[in-house]
């Protein structure tokens, strides 16, 4: 089975529309016309507008970074699934660590987010990831497993398909620290045994599932070289061009082999 490459950009609260422009602009001026792998660019809501306008006719993807289950209604200062499919959005990030921290997000209200995003035609890109402390006390496959069944619970085989998943141990996410290839791969293949006993091998195997936290030029070959990762999640080397674009190169190499 082979599954295709994403390398996707999570710009986080970075980036005003006018400096999204440029920055869509130089991606596009080198990766648009990619096509051996899949490229994404996930800007905040208020430039997704002018990342849309920037990324027309290159194919480069749009995803936001967040939403709110509901499709309309009285929840002020929420975005839904249509309000970003608006500007074409294909994917939306979910369940970031950022968002489980600091906005308290349960894997209960994640889930409402998946299923609302795949009824309304979006990819989820679903995160997942320990702390520190859970890896230190040899939690980290628990905590893994249960974000993941809870974040896919009630979710179909059929549209699995759709979901990405994003591995992001939290020590790793913007501290310069990543994890080695082989401890990510090892996580890696067990968030797909846990998709096979879900939705079965056949339904795993067309996961993808993204690296996330710290992935750089520097350290992406080796990561993506390994068979469970499907591509990676970008934080800080995704707010310049040429880091960004560096990585989409690696992918391709990747692809390649
Ligand atoms: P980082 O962030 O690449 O800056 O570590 C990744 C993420 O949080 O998605």
């Amino acid at each position: 089975m082979s599954r295709r490459y994403l390398i996707a950009g999570n710009w986080k609260m970075n980036k005003t529309a006018a400096e999204a422009a440029v920055l869509v602009k130089g991606i596009v001026d080198q990766a648009g016309s990619e096509s051996a792998v899949d490229v994404a660019v996930c800007p905040p809501f208020t430039a997704l507008d002018a990342a849309s306008r920037a990324l027309k006719g290159s194919k480069v993807a749009l995803g936001a970074e967040n939403m709110y289950p509901k499709a309309s209604g009285a929840y002020t200062g929420e975005i839904s699934a249509d309000m970003i499919k608006e500007f074409g959005c294909e994917y939306v990030i979910l369940g970031h660590s950022e968002r489980r921290e600091y906005f308290k997000e349960s894997d209960a209200f994640i889930n409402e987010k998946v299923k609302a995003a795949l009824a309304s035609g979006l990819k989820p890109i679903l995160c997942v990831g320990e702390t520190l402390q859970q890896r230190e006390a040899g939690t980290t496959i628990d905590v893994v497993s249960t974000q993941t069944k809870g974040g896919l619970d009630g979710v179909s085989a059929a549209e699995v398909e759709k979901v990405v998943i994003a591995y992001e141990p939290v020590w790793a996410i913007g501290t310069g620290k990543t994890a080695t290839p082989e401890m990510a791969q090892e996580v890696h293949a067990q968030i797909r045994a846990i998709l096979s006993s879900i939705f079965g091998e056949d339904g795993a195997q067309k996961v993808r599932i993204l690296y996330g936290g710290s992935m750089k030029p520097e350290n992406a070959d080796a990561l993506l070289a390994e068979k469970d990762i499907d591509g990676g999640l970008i934080g800080g080397a995704a707010l310049k061009a040429d880091s960004f674009v560096s990585l989409v190169n690696s992918a391709v190499k990747a692809a390649a082999k």
